[in-house]
Order: C-alpha cells, then sequence, then structure tokens
C-alpha cells in the first residue's frame, strides 16, 4: 500500500497532491499555546487561525467530493477555528476526545475549575454551495431522485398526478413522492421494476444496479462497526513525541470514514499514528511533518511497526 512520508512545511505536501484525490484528512495540527514547542509557533491567535483558513483552501482543494475531514483541537480554543471552518465545510459532528487516563483527573483538586480531560475532533465533510440549508438538512447526491423524477415527470406529467399514482396504485402514501425527490430515501428495487414494467416498459430504462451503484460511489463512506457517538474514549500515550494520539482511536476514525485502498492526508504526522493505523487498515497514506526530530523519529517508528507486522 503506498505510504508517503515527507519531512517540509505542509503547504510544500499538499503541492504535491491531486486536486479531489483525498478521502479523508486528519488534521491535528499546532493547537493555540497548549502543549509541544509547536503550538508557540504562532504570536497571536490571529496569526494561527488565518494560517488554518489559508490551509482549508487547500483542504477543498484536495478532498475527494465524497471525502471526510477530522480537525483535532483543544476544548476551548478551537471554538475560534469551527468559526471558520464551518464556513467552508460541513460539520457532521463535534466529537468529545475523553483522555480516560489524563493527568489532569488525578490532580482534580488542585483546579479552581472543572478538570481539562477532554479534547474536542470536528467532524466535516464538503458541500459544493454552502447554503444554509445543509445545517438542518443532509444533502447528500442521490441519481435516483433526479432520474425517478425526471422519468415520472415525462410520463404523468406534474406531481400530483404521481401522487396519485403512488396512492392508488403502488399502495403507498404520498409523502414517499417527496423521500424519493428530495433524496431521503430510495426507491426498493422491488417497486422500480413494478414501475417500469406498468408503464409498459417504456420509462425507468436504467438498470436498478447501475443507479445503485453510482449512488453507493457518490456518498461518503461511513459504516459505524464500532458503534462509536460523539464522545469517543482514548488513551494517553508516552513517546517520544508530546501530543501522540492513540492509534486504535484512529484506526477506529479511518475504518468508519473510508474504504480499503482510500487516501489518507495527515498534514501534521508528529509521532507517526496516522501513518501506522492507515497501514494497519489498508489504506493509502501520504503525510507530512515540519520538525526533521519528529520526522526522523517517527519513520523509524514505521519502518520498526512495519518490521514486527512483517515477523509475525
Ligand atoms: C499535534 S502534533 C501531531 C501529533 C500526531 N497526531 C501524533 O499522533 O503524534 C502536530 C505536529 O505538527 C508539526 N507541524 C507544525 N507545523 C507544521 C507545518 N507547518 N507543517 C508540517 N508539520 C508541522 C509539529 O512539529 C507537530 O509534530
Amino acid at each position: 500500500m503506498k505510504s508517503q512520508f515527507y519531512n517540509e512545511d505542509v503547504f510544500e505536501t499538499m503541492k504535491r497532491i491531486e486536486t479531489g484525490s483525498i478521502n479523508l484528512i486528519i488534521c491535528d495540527g499546532p493547537y493555540f499555546k497548549i502543549c509541544g514547542g509547536f503550538d508557540w509557533a504562532f504570536k497571536t491567535m490571529k496569526e494561527w487561525i488565518d494560517w488554518h483558513i489559508l490551509l482549508m483552501d487547500e483542504f477543498e482543494r484536495i478532498m475527494a467530493d465524497n471525502g471526510s475531514l477530522f480537525v483535532f483541537g483543544d476544548e476551548k480554543n478551537i471554538a475560534y477555528l469551527q468559526v471558520e471552518f464551518d464556513k467552508k465545510f460541513n460539520l457532521l459532528n463535534s466529537i468529545v476526545y475523553r483522555k480516560v487516563n489524563a493527568s489532569t483527573i488525578k490532580g482534580i483538586m488542585e483546579f479552581n475549575s472543572f478538570a481539562p480531560i477532554t479534547e474536542r475532533i470536528l467532524f466535516y465533510d464538503k458541500v459544493e454551495n454552502k447554503t444554509g440549508l445543509e445545517m438542518i438538512k443532509k444533502i447528500m447526491p442521490n441519481p435516483f431522485a433526479e432520474y425517478l423524477q425526471s422519468e415520472l415527470l415525462r410520463h404523468f406529467g406534474t406531481i400530483a398526478e404521481i401522487r396519485k399514482f403512488v396512492v392508488n396504485v403502488l399502495k403507498m402514501d404520498s409523502a414517499m413522492v417527496n423521500r424519493w425527490f428530495e433524496g431521503d430515501s430510495i426507491i426498493s428495487e422491488e417497486k422500480y421494476l413494478f414501475i417500469r414494467e406498468y408503464l409498459s416498459n417504456k420509462y425507468l430504462r436504467k438498470e436498478y444496479e447501475d443507479l445503485r451503484k453510482e449512488y453507493e460511489d457518490l456518498r461518503r463512506p461511513f459504516n459505524n462497526k464500532f458503534r462509536l457517538t460523539d464522545v469517543i474514549d482514548a488513551k494517553l500515550k508516552s513517546s517520544f513525541h508530546p501530543t501522540t494520539k492513540d492509534g486504535a482511536v484512529i484506526e477506529k476514525l479511518i475504518l468508519t470514514t473510508t474504504k480499503e485502498s482510500d487516501l489518507v492526508f495527515s498534514p501534521f504526522v508528529g509521532s507517526g499514528t496516522d501513518r501506522i493505523a492507515s497501514y494497519n487498515t489498508k489504506r493509502q497514506f501520504i503525510g507530512c511533518e515540519l520538525d526533521e526530530d519528529y520526522f526522523r523519529q517517527a519513520e523509524q517508528r514505521y519502518q520498526e511497526h512495519i518490521r514486527q507486522e512483517t515477523l509475525f
């Protein structure tokens, strides 16, 4: 499986990436003044936010239309980034990443507020034009919707006539027409073939299976086999890097939102967790790390992991 890792600035690596080629971006960038020297690279919060706005433009370019994006951040200051990301992408969840072994739990009484033990992961997908409607209604491309509507209108002439047919002949609720045409639900194969035959095979001549395949290919993959909710428990990992994420969680996020051989992009590789998780889940990978020392150690960690894996 392809795994490319560069010791360079994220904007350099993104130049290497083809438009629309990335299925998943796992963005765990510098938080603003939280942990690790890299968190202090920005003098002001404005500088940090403006840099992310440039980053986002490139994310939008390289992401596939049915791609997913995770943005990690500190529980408090990610709010400032969310405002910007929300303008470009469609927010699906603000996930709580709960560190079950956070040291702040032990020192819980030392705080003059509730001990912070969580981070956030903003989960986004891509929308063509942000209209505001996507905040209340899920918009997913649905080739069945367009085709069914145009074919039935071609025969029946008006929506009112289609409703009558659905109620009188198909014996279904007339609201089904809205659900089919707005793409909220897809017509069953049985009904599809029934209508085709009823209309003397002059309409709905596209094969059901072809439409279904087109529908699946357009949709954002999401297979919640781990029954994840918007609170995810994670373990803090000690390593050569101060902000190493829990690889088991990253693997679950990858498996839930991508298909085998899909391409994962990690703009801030750090200790290399996303790269190893991509390898373990049989996804292609591209990533970068600016710091030479982290880059070298992350590369070593990866090579060691592969060596172990191939030994057993
Ligand atoms: C929060 S850490 C990522 C940790 C990683 N998720 C892990 O599990 O180890 C962010 C990383 O981004 C790197 N970084 C900061 N600015 C960068 C840039 N402009 N381009 C590439 N990497 C950068 C830092 O050196 C740091 O290692």
